[in-house]
């Protein structure tokens, strides 16, 4: 064979070995894959075009020379998955902690560029130590480069983000920037500084997992939109998850085929709601019985429980819910639920994926917490998002509909399509207590005997406005219909809906209360 040759094999065998037989058997101790093997999971077989696959980097400094890996710890290219093409990279933990260097960076950079230029989702798997330390400012502005085209492909191509490992500085960012952040149970974490860090600057003790493990993102902080048992596990929601989603921001999601009759009535609807107005029911029982059989997906079903937010598919196609849960706080809204729904709502927007509202709501919780943390202007990106969508927007009130969160909660006013009403819906300004002590008051002081008046009046108020007649008569809700109906109605009203098309005027960018 010519030496030509011999070098070429040898230097793909190279790059193939990552950072050597050592490292990768620590790699699997750690029940971690290598970047290779979650590409070979990820993709269609025999899709893969790798890009850079020999590039290393040029720094002699703190012993640097001796330590050159073709590939430089990340592996990018193009691939398939499904049939649909996708750009992905993937971080090589077994050389150097999969720091983040230079070359790096112009690898990443590089498949950024082709995904936003042909139009197709950007996949990151990412396992890195954060800024390769010894590269120094180079490093720091490879991240940069990065950042920015995260930003500037956002809203134009997916971008997934699947944690694999201890992410750490720099490493976070990026996905922060990107639509959806995947974490698994046991070896991801996501932390700007570590333990060790922290401890030094603020004395504050703390370990990996309580400091940035699956359960902090995923249930406290929303970093996270979802965390999976493993590898395996988060490879195959990733999967799943892209194919609720276009390929752009030009295209639809794609239409898969139904196998549960878009006529299909649901009996068990008509009695899910409690006959008692304080008692709680599971939103999650409605959200499976309308949509087409297993095809919810919930994005982050950890984190404000009092919302849920998440794909399913009508007939087949694509639709975004967004919803109340009165099983959890009542379903009141608060700061996290806000920030949940509002960012939801913007991606369903970005996609072009229909919105299913159901609305049970008391409210916005209120609080001197609340308050002081800015549920107002948290609250507001509800209302913005909301209005600023542009999508077919649908919503169906199935019990309160109470004050601001009437009118937030996709009501007519916000440029929502079609309002329904199940006859157990309560639209009203607020609950019957308050407005009866606050309208009588003066005459509840008086009473003789001010229980059995406040009684009466709340009765009253009950009878007036817990309905949805009124609001059905103002032209509020456009129908009130038989919970049971409510897949066929919604199945026909995106049909019709379909080809909606709504502007918002000209401006560079509205000023969103972020
Ligand atoms: C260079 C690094 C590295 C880094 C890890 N390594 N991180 N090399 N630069 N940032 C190397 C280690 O030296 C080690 O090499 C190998 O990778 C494996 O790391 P271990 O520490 O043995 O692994 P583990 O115990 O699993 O711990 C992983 C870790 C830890 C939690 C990620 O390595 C760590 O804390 N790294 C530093 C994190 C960090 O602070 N990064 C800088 C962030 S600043 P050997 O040869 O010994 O096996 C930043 C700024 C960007 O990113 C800001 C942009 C806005």
């Amino acid at each position: 064979m010519s030496d030509y040759l011999t070098t070429l094999r040898e230097l793909r065998e190279k790059a193939l070995r990552g950072g050597g037989p050592k490292r990768i058997e620590q790699q699997h101790d750690r029940g971690k894959l290598t970047a290779r093997e979650r590409l070979a999971h990820l993709l269609d077989e025999e899709s893969f075009q790798e890009f850079g696959a020999l590039a290393t980097h040029n720094i002699t400094d703190f012993g640097m020379g001796e330590q050159r890996y073709p590939g430089d710890g990340i592996v990018t290219g193009l691939g398939k998955i499904n049939g649909r093409r996708v750009a992905v990279f993937a971080q090589d933990f077994t050389v150097m902690g999969g720091s983040f260097s230079e070359v790096q960076s112009h690898k990443i950079c590089r498949i950024q560029d082709v995904a936003l230029e042909s139009g197709i989702p950007l996949i990151g798997l990412n396992d890195s130590g954060g800024a390769r330390i010894q590269e120094g400012v180079r490093s720091l502005a490879g991240y940069g480069e990065v950042f920015q085209r995260n930003v500037l492909a956002s809203g134009v191509i997916p971008q997934i983000s699947v944690m694999l490992g201890p992410c750490a500085g720099g490493a976070v960012y990026s996905p922060a920037l990107t639509d959806f952040v995947i974490m698994t149970r046991d070896n991801s974490f996501m932390f700007l500084t570590g333990p060790e860090v922290i401890k030094s600057v603020t004395g504050e003790e703390v370990t990996a997992a309580t400091l940035g493990g699956p359960l902090i993102h995923n249930c406290r902080s929303g970093v996270a939109h979802f965390v999976s048992e493993n590898e395996h596990a988060a490879i195959f929601l990733t999967k799943l998850l892209l194919s609720y989603l276009p390929q752009n921001n030009t295209e639809d999601p794609p239409k898969v085929a139904s196998y549960d009759p878009a006529d299909r009535m649901e009996e068990s609807l008509n009695g899910v709601v409690p006959g008692s107005e304080s008692e709680p029911y599971d939103m999650h029982a409605v959200i499976d019985a309308v949509f087409d059989r297993d095809s919810v997906l919930e994005v982050q079903a950890g984190f404000a429980p009092n919302a849920i937010v998440g794909f399913a598919r009508l007939d087949g196609y694509a639709v975004g819910i967004v919803a109340n849960q009165p099983a959890h706080m009542a379903g009141a809204l608060d700061i996290d639920a806000s920030d949940k729904i509002s960012r939801f709502i913007r991606i369903c927007d970005a996609y072009s994926i229909p919105l299913v509202t159901f609305v049970d709501c008391p409210g916005f919780l209120p609080g001197v917490d609340q308050e002081y943390h800015g549920v107002i202007r948290h609250g507001a990106k509800i209302i913005y998002a909301y209005t600023e969508a542009t999508v077919p927007k649908i919503s169906i009130v199935t019990r309160k509909a109470m004050g601001g969160s009437y009118v937030a909660m996709s009501s007519k006013q916000m440029r929502n399509d079609l309002a329904f009403a199940w006859p157990t819906a309560q639209i009203a300004v607020m609950g019957a207590e308050g407005a009866v002590r606050i309208l009588y008051r003066q005459e509840l002081v008086k009473a003789a005997d001010p229980a059995a008046l406040e009684r009466k009046y709340v009765e009253e108020y009950r009878r007036m406005f817990f309905n949805p007649f009124r609001a059905a008569d103002l032209g509020q809700i456009d129908e009130v219909i038989e919970p049971r109906e409510t897949r066929p109605r919604l199945i026909r009203a995106l049909e019709v809906l379909r080809t909606k098309v709504q502007q918002n005027p000209a401006k560079k960018h509205g000023l969103m209360p972020v």
